[in-house]
C-alpha cells in the first residue's frame, strides 16, 4: 500500500456531498449514507496507532472513507480490516477501491447481523457506523458469536447526534460496568474497552 495514494483517496471521498446519497434501510425506511465527519477520521487513525490491532471489524462501509482512516493507522504487514455493507453495488465498488489501493480490506456484503452469524474471527476493534437502532443487536450478536470479548475496543459513531436511536446500546456500557467515554466530535464517538 502507498500511504500517499490512500491519503489522496481520503481527500477525494471527503469532497462527496454528505447529504447527497440516500438509501433504503433494512426496515424499508429512508436513511442517509453519510460518511464520518472530518473531526472523526484522525481520531480513528490515532486509536489504531495506539492500539496496534491485528483484526478490525467495521459495520457500515459505504464508500470506505472511515475504512481508509482506520487503515492509515495500521501495521500493514499484520493487520486486516473486515467491513460489512448490505448494498451490493456499494460493497462491490468499495472492494474495487480497496483493491486498487492495495490495502488489506475485505468488504463483506450483506446485512450485518446475518454476516456476523457467519464470522469466526476474534476482533481487536469493532467500529459501529450502520443503522443506529441496530447497534445493540449487532453488539449482542458479536458477543454471542464470541467475535469480541476481553480486550476488544468498541467504537461507535453518532452516539450524540442520534443518541435516542442507540440508547439501549449506550446504556449497556454503564449497566455492565464497561470502561467507556464519549468524544464530543460533531456526531459523538463512543470509545469503550471490554
Ligand atoms: C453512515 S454510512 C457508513 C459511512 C462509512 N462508515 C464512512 O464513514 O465512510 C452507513 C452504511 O451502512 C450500510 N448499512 C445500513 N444498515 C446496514 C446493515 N443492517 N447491514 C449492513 N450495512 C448496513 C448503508 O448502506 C450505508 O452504506
Amino acid at each position: 500500500m502507498i500511504i500517499e495514494s490512500v491519503w489522496e483517496e481520503i481527500k477525494k471521498l471527503e469532497l462527496l456531498d454528505k447529504q447527497g446519497e440516500s438509501y433504503t434501510n433494512s426496515e424499508g425506511r429512508y436513511g442517509w449514507r453519510n460518511p464520518i465527519r472530518k473531526d472523526t477520521g484522525k481520531i480513528l487513525t490515532s486509536l489504531m496507532l495506539a492500539k496496534n490491532p491485528q483484526r478490525i471489524l467495521e459495520i457500515g462501509t459505504a464508500h470506505g472513507l472511515s475504512t481508509l482512516y482506520l487503515v492509515m493507522g495500521l501495521d500493514h504487514s499484520k493487520s486486516v480490516v473486515d467491513t460489512i455493507e448490505f448494498d451490493a453495488e456499494v460493497a462491490n465498488s468499495t472492494q474495487k477501491r480497496m483493491d486498487r489501493l492495495q490495502v488489506p480490506v475485505s468488504v463483506l456484503e450483506g446485512d450485518a447481523e446475518e454476516v456476523i452469524a457467519g464470522l469466526d474471527s476474534f476482533y481487536d476493534i469493532v467500529f459501529f457506523d450502520a443503522q443506529k437502532n441496530k447497534y445493540y443487536a449487532q453488539l449482542m450478536a458479536l458477543l454471542k458469536k464470541g467475535c469480541i470479548g476481553a480486550g476488544t475496543m468498541i467504537l461507535a459513531d453518532n452516539v450524540s447526534d442520534r443518541r435516542e436511536e442507540c440508547l439501549n446500546f449506550l446504556n449497556w456500557f454503564p449497566e455492565n460496568r464497561i470502561s467507556h467515554t464519549i468524544i464530543e466530535t460533531e456526531c459523538g464517538l463512543l470509545v469503550a474497552s471490554l
